[in-house]
């Protein structure tokens, strides 16, 4: 295959989002529009990648990180021709070059890959589609007799004849560069839009002998782009749906493939059950029969086999270890390490904290920057009060210790193996091996107290 060069354009208004951000940096699945046409591009593996922006400034480039890339600036936008004419110092003299769009993010790589192998040294590869409603879309003109594509026509230079054609231009094409140059320069903008239209120049094409092969997507929504929130909302489910289906396909059961939502990357072992409503973010992996309850949100975790999350439950970056069970209405925050056999219940919150294997934390605590031994049980109500307002410190907490109902474990402090912490203790110094600590005023009864009663109305 000859040399491949990639062109994105990306410096429309997208006036019809209605946003301050610019059109191409709005997410889909928690990436940008433009990030998405971006991986399929390098997965095309090209000679370089051009992107033209122009609205929104350097945001664009800005947000996207990536050296690698060059950048052209199209000010004003003056159609996808001109667009185009601004990449032209970028280009390779020889070789081809694929036009992507930056606001149509759902492209399979596989339909790329058939539209250039039917593009060639003298071939223009064209990605059409038929469409039950082709409205607001160039048609595909094609010559009565042969059949072959002779022009693209805008629906507004349309005439009604061709307006009822069906075959649309999805905009997506492969070009020869050693024709581009000079098509790009004859291109004129006497049209309805007073644009330089790239589609012009499959008409110049077909006069230098140059020929036109169609290729079609293997879905329609491959080539669907963004113009506005509700089109931005109705591709996002066509994305979600593609990957509950396939993690379906794996044998991962989900309660509602209509109800999950993965913004990033989930990978499932075996037997692996995920109820309504919970959304991965980034990096999620889970292990052989793991379960999620319902409405849960993981972000960036590891969760090894047999462990079970409850519902409402929201993790990130942690690492759960082995047949743990986790909330329901737990929040495990970055930093935090479970072994295996660790139970942590509701309305407790653990961050940047060990907890080893078989210890447990059922109900109401806080749990910061602590490490926590093997078999160790944490009563309800439970705080580390790692923070004296400026700096934090940790808290250790030692084999087989149990820690009774709302104590405060003031650190720096450790707490010794075999440790009994009676309830409401104030723990500020360390507390030897195999002893009761507690801290705690006695309790008293006092004689002849009385209940104070509630004075009769208007009396002060
Ligand atoms: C274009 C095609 C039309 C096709 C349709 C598919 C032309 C003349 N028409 O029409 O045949 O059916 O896409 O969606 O090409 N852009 C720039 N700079 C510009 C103008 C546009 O970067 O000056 C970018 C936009 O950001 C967008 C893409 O090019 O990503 C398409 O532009 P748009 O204005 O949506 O083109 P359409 O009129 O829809
Ligand atoms: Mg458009």
């Amino acid at each position: 295959m000859s040399k491949l060069n990639i062109v994105i354009l990306a410096a429309g208004l997208g006036k019809r989002m209605n946003s301050a951000l610019p059109k191409v940096l709005h997410p889909l699945a928690g990436k940008a529009l433009l990030a998405h046409v971006l991986d399929a591009a390098r997965a095309l593996s090209p000679q370089g990648i051009c992107i033209v922006y122009g609205h929104g400034g350097e945001a664009v480039p800005q947000a996207i990180d990536d050296k690698s890339l060059t950048w052209a600036q199209q000010v004003p936008q003056l159609g996808t021709g001109h667009a185009v004419k601004q990449a032209l110092p970028h280009l390779d003299e020889h070789g081809m070059t694929i036009i992507l769009y930056g606001d149509v993010p759902l492209t399979g790589v596989e339909t790329l890959k058939r539209l250039i192998s039917a593009a060639g040294e003298k071939t223009i590869g064209l990605l059409t589609v038929e469409l039950a409603d082709p409205s607001g879309y160039g048609r595909i003109v094609r010559d009565g007799e042969t059949g072959e594509v002779v022009a693209i026509v805008e629906e507004k230079d349309a005439t009604t004849v061709q307006r009822q054609i069906h075959e649309i231009n999805t905009g997506i094409m492969v070009i020869p560069n050693r024709y581009l140059h000079g098509w790009l320069h004859k291109l004129e903008n006497n049209n309805a839009q007073k644009e330089y239209y790239l589609t012009d120049i499959i008409a110049m094409a077909v006069k230098d002998g140059v020929s036109i092969k169609v290729a079609q997507p293997a879905h329609a929504w491959e080539t669907v782009g963004v113009n506005s929130k509700t089109q931005l909302a109705a591709l996002e489910r066509v994305y979600q749906h593609q990957f509950a289906t396939k993690l379906l396909e794996q044998g991962v059961t989900l309660a509602d493939p209509a109800r999950i939502d993965i913004r990033g990357q989930l990978v499932c072992g075996r037997d692996v059950e995920i109820d309504i409503n919970c959304i991965f973010e980034g990096d999620v992996h889970l292990d052989d029969g793991v379960k999620v309850g319902a409405h849960c949100i993981l972000k960036n975790v590891k969760i090894a086999a047999g462990s079970a999350i409850a519902p409402f439950s929201l993790i990130e970056a942690a690492e759960i270890g082995k047949n743990c069970r986790v909330g329901p209405y737990a929040r495990i925050r970055p930093g935090t390490k479970l072994a295996h056999d660790v139970h942590v219940g509701n309305f407790v919150e653990v961050k940047n904290s060990a907890i080893a294997a078989g210890s447990k934390a059922n109900h109401l605590s806080y749990i910061g920057d602590a490490v926590i031994g093997k078999n160790v049980n944490i009563g309800a109500g439970t705080i580390t009060c790692n923070y004296d307002g400026a700096n934090k410190y940790q808290t250790i907490i030692e084999d087989d210790v149990f820690v009774g109902s709302d104590t405060q474990l003031i650190a720096p402090v450790t707490v010794a193996q075999g440790s009994t912490i009676g309830a409401g203790s104030t723990i500020t110094k360390n507390t030897p091996p195999h002893k009761l600590s507690l801290s705690r005023a006695r309790q008293l009864s006092i004689e002849g107290w009385q209940r104070p009663v509630k004075k009769p109305k208007g009396e002060k």
